[in-house]
């Protein structure tokens, strides 16, 4: 398919990367051309560069991957406040991650990806891929310990979820649908978390239990 990318940075390096090795098409755009042309170069012939608006008009997935500070103004210049992005599947794998603090720049708002729909009018937004460093998506496949990573999907289009769900297992993950874009705000607050505890060194995988401790004890269900 082809895919569009608001923005020129490590995200979409990283996932372009991934998607053009999967066979996709994809119209990058950034604020600064010459970094535009030169990640297209890089990505090879079946990446080129284009406009905020070109990339927003170029296919059925847009990736927005741009700094949260950014987020608006980038839209703005994509035209989606007048309906570039209608019909289209947007991924919104934004962190609007207070630095130093790891708290929400959206606090007491609605979360970004909500945000985003708002302004991009009548797109079908998705949150995704924004739980892992960039250096994690580059992985060819994401295994940890022997299992593939799981990247959860908040969104409210059935179809725009299986379009993503397809674009996660061009990676070599699973999908796993974590509910309605309602729900996007906690996977913002969970990035937030978990950066706050890799930052001061602990591991955040360790603080959850497995599954199967999931509502107690499996020893305590099988007395
Ligand atoms: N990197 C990660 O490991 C990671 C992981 C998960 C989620 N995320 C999220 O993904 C998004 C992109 O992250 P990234 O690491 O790819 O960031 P990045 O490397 O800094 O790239 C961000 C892109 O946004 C552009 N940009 C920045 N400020 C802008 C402005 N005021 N107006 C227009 N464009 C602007 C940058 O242009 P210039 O290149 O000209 O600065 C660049 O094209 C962020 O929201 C981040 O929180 C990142």
């Amino acid at each position: 398919m082809r895919i569009g990318i608001l923005g020129a940075g490590r995200m979409a390096d990283a996932l372009g990367t991934q998607w053009v090795r999967a066979g996709h098409e994809l119209t990058l755009s950034g604020r600064d051309p010459v970094k535009v042309a030169a990640l297209a170069e890089r990505l090879g012939p079946a990446a080129r560069a284009g406009t905020w608006i070109e990339a927003a008009t170029s296919g059925e997935v847009v990736l927005l991957a741009v700094r949260d500070y950014a987020v608006a103004e980038v839209l703005e210049a994509a035209g989606a406040a007048g309906g570039t992005l209608r019909g289209r599947v947007l991924i919104d794998c934004t962190n609007p991650v207070v630095p130093g603090r790891f708290t929400l720049a959206t606090e007491g708002g609605p979360s970004m990806a909500e945000r985003v729909a708002e302004t991009a009018v009548g797109s079908r937004v998705v949150k995704a891929f924004n739980l892992c460093h960039e250096d994690v998506w580059r992985m060819t496949p994401p295994v940890f310990d022997g299992a593939p990573l799981s990247v959860p999907l908040c969104g409210d289009d059935q179809d725009a979820l299986a379009t993503v769900r397809s674009l996660v297992e061009d990676l070599g993950c699973g999908a796993v649908e974590a509910g309605g874009l309602e729900r996007a705000g906690l996977l913002e607050a969970t990035a937030a978390f978990m950066i706050g505890l890799w930052f001061g060194g602990a591991d955040a995988r360790a603080v959850l239990p497995p599954l199967k401790f999931a509502s107690g004890s499996p020893d305590k269900a099988n007395a």
